[in-house]
């Protein structure tokens, strides 16, 4: 009799539930993990069996466990419930970001960059990520890392943001592009990505074309058949005269424009095989507009 595959979810946001969704579908059994109990029966719900983050209980039939933690100042805290665990599992897989490539200047970036995350995200990641490896030396088990750039989606996507009044043009900086992929092909990947057996693997997960926050509002508000809400002739006047002061106070407010880089996906894509569902925002953002996922 074939024994059923089962994974551990450590912690289940975003794309631990539409990952969690589709395994169920391939027979998984899926536990996933939440610190608070109000959460427990929305995994129910799901088909999950929900594990309290504070007082997990024996693990023993789990094969595969994938983390979606993100670090916290003292520790990786997703690791840190591993380790009390007595059994390892077989493959584990850790969801990073792509923070620990730093500033690059626009350029692009692959597995090999030089890592020079410089904001607490970004060394945050590198710190986990480094424990993650030594944990799983020691341990000899399967380790992917999988680091992500902007994750986008059904219910969080640009176009969710302009219908509850949440986009902000103040991070709008024309020559400042960014990196994002949408769920499902993150899901498409890690599916496939759960029978790698190599000791350790890291993936970049972003789509073919890094644009502008710029270009990807635009494309919503054409979407939505709306004109893209212009600032006001005073500010227009000011932006004119102070374009560059201003760029460099709105890069010094938001963590995530301080660094500029193009995610490439190549190694992804040639170990997926074939083209990803959404190569670019505006496939993804059709998508989601045409079925209403906003
Ligand atoms: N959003 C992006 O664009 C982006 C880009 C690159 C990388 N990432 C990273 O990729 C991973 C997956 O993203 P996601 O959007 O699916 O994340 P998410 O929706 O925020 O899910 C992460 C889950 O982890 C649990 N969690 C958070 N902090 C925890 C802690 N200190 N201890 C225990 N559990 C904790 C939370 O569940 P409970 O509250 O139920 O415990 C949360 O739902 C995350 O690490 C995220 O930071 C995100």
């Amino acid at each position: 009799m074939m024994t059923q595959k089962s994974i551990l979810l450590l912690g289940c946001g975003y794309v631990g539930e539409f990952l969690g969704c589709h395994l169920l579908k391939e027979g998984w059994q899926v536990f996933a993990t939440t610190r608070s109990s109000s959460s427990q029966p929305h995994l129910k719900e799901l088909g999950f069996d929900p594990v309290l983050f504070s007082r997990p209980e024996p693990l023993d039939t789990i094969t595969h466990v994938l983390s979606s933690i993100p670090p916290s100042q003292e520790e990786d805290e997703g690791l840190s419930f591993l380790i009390k665990q007595k059994k390892v599992p077989s493959w584990v897989g850790y969801l990073s970001s792509t923070s620990v490539y730093g500033d690059h200047h626009g350029d692009w970036v692959d597995e090999n960059s030089e890592t020079r995350g410089e904001t607490p995200e970004g060394l945050g990641r590198l710190k986990s990520e480094d424990a993650w490896k030594k944990w799983a030396e020691r341990q000899e088990c399967s380790l992917l890392i999988y680091r992500l750039s902007g994750i986008y989606g059904p219910f969080r996507n640009v176009l969710q943001r302009v219908k509850e009044g949440k986009d902000d043009p103040k991070t709008r900086v024309p020559t400042h592009v960014f990196s994002r992929i949408h769920v499902d092909d993150i899901c498409t990947f890690l599916v496939k990505s759960l029978s790698l057996s190599s000791k350790f693997s890291l993936f970049n997960g972003a789509d073919d074309r890094p644009a502008s926050f710029e270009d990807v509002r635009g494309y919503a508000y054409s979407l939505l058949g709306q004109e893209v809400p212009l600032k006001k002739e005073k500010e227009k006047e000011k932006e004119k005269e102070k374009e560059e002061e201003e760029e460099e106070q709105v890069r010094s407010s938001f963590s995530f424009l301080k660094e500029n880089k193009r995610v490439s996906n190549q190694k992804m894509k040639e170990f997926i095989g074939e083209d990803l569902k959404f190569p670019t925002f505006r496939e993804g953002l059709k998508d989601i507009f045409e079925k209403g996922l906003f």
